[in-house]
């Protein structure tokens, strides 16, 4: 991070001209992770006029490379970074996994920081850091959402990244849950919880396909986040449902025989908010 200026690792206390920062108020209740850091805050807090939802805390490298690996990142991703600091984890997607990536930040000296370092790393033209309040920010092209932010503001972000991001984006969150929405996968590096959600689709209603043997299908499908649960008829019988597991855009029926037929597994494909397509596996076993 040698290229970088303005204090890497320390609190995001700017003090350069012109430049005066205030944390909003109830942040330092919020998480015992950041209480060492935000004391002495007040000392920094001069006619407050950027009021900064979280301190600057930078991710080490190795929790950093975690991240991307959990995300899976490659070349054709399209990373925002929420909060994004001094730009490390946008700079080392674009230098390790070719990943394009933007940055939203609030505080302009971490947006000169970021853009020094990217263009120092020769990957601006892979990179952007825009100046801008996270939660009034744009990111429903990101294919990946990386967060270090607290859970009370995971939380608040939440309606929007579910809202706004594309089926099947990842948002990877560094040592921060985010309220009741069970995380797809959680890992320890160094020290650190890593979170990782994939945003599912919106599947909740009742959906008819047919099966290859032709017979017709009735699914009734309740929703909170991933977790799925089905009803299912054939042919207006209803049908044991084994499973139901929603990834992304993809639903997994796994259905019980009937007198009528035999075990079926289901890809259903949904697209904003459609179902698109049902797709049919071989399958046996029974409830
Ligand atoms: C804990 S740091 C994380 C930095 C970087 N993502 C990393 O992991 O190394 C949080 C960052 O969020 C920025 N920030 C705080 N409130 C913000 C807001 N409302 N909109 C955009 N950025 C904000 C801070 O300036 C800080 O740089």
């Amino acid at each position: 991070m040698a290229a970088t200026s303005g204090g890497h690792g320390n609190l995001g206390c700017y003090t350069g001209p012109g430049q005066k920062h205030a944390i909003r108020g109830d942040f330092i209740w919020v998480n015992q992770l950041f209480r060492d850091l935000v004391d002495g805050l007040d000392d920094c807090v001069k006619e407050p006029e950027i009021f900064l939802d979280v301190p600057f805390v930078p991710t080490e490298e190795a929790v950093v490379e975690a991240m991307l690996n959990l995300a899976d990142v490659g070349r054709h991703d399209v990373l925002y970074d929420l909060g994004a600091g001094d730009g490390r984890f946008l700079v080392a997607a674009a230098m390790r996994r070719k990943a394009r990536g933007v940055g939203i930040e609030l505080d302009p000296a971490r947006v000169a920081d970021a853009m020094e370092y990217a263009a120092h790393s020769r990957v601006e033209h892979l990179v952007d850091f825009i100046e801008e309040d996270f939660f009034k920010a744009d990111y429903h092209d990101a294919t990946v959402v990386v967060l270090y932010l607290l859970d009370s503001i995971n939380v608040k972000l939440r309606p929007r990244l579910l809202k706004t991001l594309q089926a099947g984006a990842r948002i990877v969150s560094h040592a921060f849950d985010m309220g009741d929405w069970r995380p797809d996968e959680r890992v320890s590096v160094a020290g650190s919880t890593l979170y990782k959600w994939i945003v599912p689709a919106r599947v909740a209603g009742t959906w008819y396909w047919e099966s290859l043997d032709g017979a017709s299908y009735r699914a009734e499908l309740r929703q909170k986040y991933q977790d799925v649960s089905a009803q299912v008829w054939r042919e207006e019988t209803p049908v044991c449902v084994k499973s139901a597991d929603l990834q992304g855009g993809q639903l997994d029926l796994h259905l019980d025989g009937t007198p009528s037929g035999a075990a079926r597994h289901f890809t259903l494909h949904f697209e904003t908010g459609e179902l698109v397509s049902a797709e049919e596996h071989a399958a046996d076993g029974s409830c």
